[in-house]
């Protein structure tokens, strides 16, 4: 059992381009549309029609009782040909952001979640030596026309997934398989962004009158807790030690503090007029946790006899305050969880998941000041498409019905009590365990 600290706010985040639907001028519409990629055959186009549905989805937010609320703007909208700005766009995100307003929900706000814009796609994205300066332009506007109902902001997502799923994996867009040097440019680029945006939106905020400390700029990290197979293999131990290098340590330093080291080539000097010199460019450390790999030979595996969620990813609760301790002894600064759920699509598991995740954080003493639920509603998955359910509420796409699961129903009452006593985990927890069995 726990109670909540007085300063740790719990709430839900979603991307707009997994949510929103409609829009057929990003990169992720694209990619859906060529057979194979989506492993259910679904696309974005559809989503949860949320654009329509914003002020309803608010409502249902509200009505349990999410105190803070991560999600993306989508840039494709905002800026649907290079330098072509629709204000039309920009009205629904501040209509939107009044709305939280008017229910007291705090806004953090994406920038940058995995889609690009189709022209920017096919400028070769930012592989484009020009594209720091071209994702630069969009927040620019995007933080000029928000700033009076933003204080909180994320940059980007996940740069690493993004850069590996993309360049490595090839599972994502642009599809490239082992593409090292890309990779390489593909992680400066998106953390010279990352920095140039910081920047700018200190400036604008600033410009417009607001403290400097009123404003919160970081970017969400994926971390991913890389541990030996066996801990007295040194070629396991190695290849945990390369793989915390290449897949998250060198471009988390490299974003939040200017300083590059392979795999991420040299950041450029200049993003326009911004200088990108060492410094320190985060207020808070943004961390995204869902799981661990056991590691062998350069190759991320699962331990035998493990909790495994519907798509096979472990759970492994204390790998969340593992990391994030990890991340506060090297960068000193408040943290917030910017994601952390579980694909579980029958809602078995997801109360126990949330109990053991928010235990660990709420045990730890550490800094941590937002958690952000990965999902609020089930979403368009990326590569897995819509049959995988990360929500705390049931979607039925056809209908667009939103129903509250028990998951759902457990998340709210843990705000509304401020922490989780006996009776609550009997009715919610008690009864349910985890799957060990791999799909
Ligand atoms: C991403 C989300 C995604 C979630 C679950 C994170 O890596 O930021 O967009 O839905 O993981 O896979």
């Amino acid at each position: 059992m726990f109670k909540l600290p007085e300063n740790l706010l719990l709430g839900v985040a979603t991307a707009a381009t997994q949510i929103e639907g409609g829009d057929t001028n990003n990169s992720w519409y694209e990619w859906a549309t060529i057979p194979g990629h989506i492993k259910d055959g679904t696309s974005p186009l559809r989503g949860n029609d949320h654009y329509n549905r914003v002020e309803q989805d608010i409502a249902l937010m509200a009505s349990m009782n999410i105190q803070i609320y991560r999600f993306g703007i989508e840039w494709s909208r905002i800026e649907p040909e290079e330098g072509v700005f629709d204000e039309k766009a920009i009205a629904h995100y501040r209509h939107e952001l009044e709305i939280l307003k008017r229910y007291k929900i705090k806004p953090l706000v994406t920038l940058h979640h995995f889609s690009n814009p189709v022209w920017f796609e096919k400028q070769g994205a930012f592989e484009n030596p020009l594209s720091p300066m071209k994702f630069l332009t969009f927040v620019s506007y995007t933080a000029n026309a928000l700033a009076d109902l933003v204080d909180e902001w994320i940059t980007i997502n996940e740069p690493n997934i993004y850069a590996v799923n993309g360049y490595f994996f090839g599972t994502w867009p642009p599809g490239r398989k082992n593409d090292f040097r890309a990779l390489k440019k593909v992680y400066a680029n998106l953390a010279a962004s990352h920095i140039a945006s910081y920047l700018e939106i200190h400036r604008i905020r600033q410009e417009r009158g607001f403290l400097p400390l009123s404003t919160k700029v970081g970017f969400a990290n994926h971390l991913h807790v890389f541990s030996p197979l066996y801990k007295w293999n040194p070629l396991h131990r190695f290849s945990v030690k390369c793989m915390d290098t290449a897949f998250q340590d060198a471009i988390t330093r490299a974003a939040m503090t200017g300083i590059s080291r392979f795999p991420v080539k040299a950041l450029p000097k200049k993003v326009g007029n911004i200088s990108i010199v060492p410094g320190r460019y985060y207020d808070f450390i943004g961390i995204n946790y869902y799981s661990r790999g056991a590691v062998s030979f350069l190759k991320d595996g699962l331990y035998p006899r493990v909790p495994l969620n519907d798509l096979n990813w472990e759970i492994y609760a204390s790998g969340i305050t593992e990391m994030a301790k990890r991340m506060y002894d090297e960068y000193l600064a408040p943290i917030y969880i910017t994601e952390n759920g579980t694909c579980d699509n029958t809602d078995s598991f997801r109360s126990r998941y949330i109990y053991d995740h928010l235990k660990q954080i709420v045990d730890s003493g550490l800094p941590i000041e937002r958690y952000y639920h990965w999902t609020f509603m089930d979403n368009f998955e990326w590569a897995e498409g819509e049959s995988a359910c990360f929500g705390l509420v049931k979607v039925a796409y056809e209908t667009q019905e939103r129903t509250v699961r028990a998951s759902g129903e457990f998340y709210s009452k843990i705000i509304e009590k401020k922490g989780v006593d006996q009776a609550l985990f009997n009715e919610y927890v008690a009864h349910t365990s985890y799957n060990f069995e791999k799909r």
